[in-house]
């Protein structure tokens, strides 16, 4: 897999020679954290043929069977404040969209802040986890990508069957997993590059964010508020309108779409 992988990247591509293959772990993310504390350099690339402990945002788990998704994580150490990164699931989720429009001709939605969505299913997410000096200086960042590649609809667990849908189920094609992952790390370096400037993303952000311009509602701990989503900020904040009418900006909390993932 490594080998097909890496054939399609450039010869001279700066993260060729770090590129870690399992074939099961328990986690990518939760491996890369430990590889970033121990020390393993800018640019490292890990990717999974399946996970036993695949973790979602919000404490939640990620499906990961066996020789049907892309579990990657990489570990980058860019050089700024943890506040300038604010951004950095956005801009990770906005990699994610090229690679996959790039690799298989179809473009997902982004359900804000990091669900990659296909109508009104999760397709993937992002999962990115970040660690500073006291100073607020950036130490590592692993940005986690999980993408459903081959399932069809039986193959995924019956709680998320209703929920779920894959690259094969968008594309009603053959998915090379491969291809799509060899495009995830390109786009992934092309990001790094532009990183700690939200310019070179939120503009595609905001175009492929679905949940901009919907009704929503808000879950913080035990709250559930209603509101419309105006826009994203160049922090990656989605502006909403409340019922009440007064706007705020909303960091963090789950965000239901109304008609999304069985919320009527
Ligand atoms: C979400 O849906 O909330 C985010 C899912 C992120 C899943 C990916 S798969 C590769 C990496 N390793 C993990 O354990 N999680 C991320």
């Amino acid at each position: 897999m490594i080998r097909v992988i890496t054939a399609q990247l450039p010869p001279y591509h700066p993260w060729l020679g770090q590129i870690h293959y399992f074939d099961s772990i328990e986690s990518t993310n939760t491996q890369a954290k430990a590889m970033a504390i121990n020390g393993a350099p800018h640019g490292t690339v890990l990717l999974a043929n399946s996970q036993t402990g695949g973790r979602g945002r919000m404490g939640r788990s990620f499906q990961s069977p066996p020789d049907s998704g892309i579990y990657m994580s990489v570990i980058l150490r860019p050089n700024c404040l943890a506040g300038q990164l604010m951004h950095l699931t956005c801009a990770t989720a906005t990699a994610a969209v090229e690679a996959i429009s790039a690799s298989t001709g179809f473009r997902p939605g982004i359900k804000w802040t990091n669900d990659l969505v296909a109508g009104k299913r999760k397709l993937g997410g992002i999962l990115t986890e970040l660690s500073a000096s006291a100073k607020g200086q950036v130490d590592w960042v692993v940005v986690g990508i999980g993408i459903n590649c081959t399932q069809e609809e039986a193959d995924f667990h019956p709680d998320i069957q209703d929920i779920a849908t894959s690259l094969h189920l968008c594309t009603e094609k053959t998915v090379d997993r491969a291809a799509v992952a060899a495009a995830l790390i390109a786009a992934l370096e092309k990001m790094d590059r532009t990183l700690p400037d939200a310019n070179a993303f939120l503009p595609r952000y905001r175009a492929d964010c679905i949940t901009i311009g919907k009704e929503i509602s808000i879950l913080r701990g035990e709250e559930i508020r209603h509101g419309h989503a105006l826009d994203v900020n160049d922090q990656g904040a989605l502006l909403v309108q409340f019922s009440d009418g007064h706007r705020e900006f909303v960091q963090s909390g789950e965000v239901s779409i109304r008609g999304m993932y069985g919320y009527v």
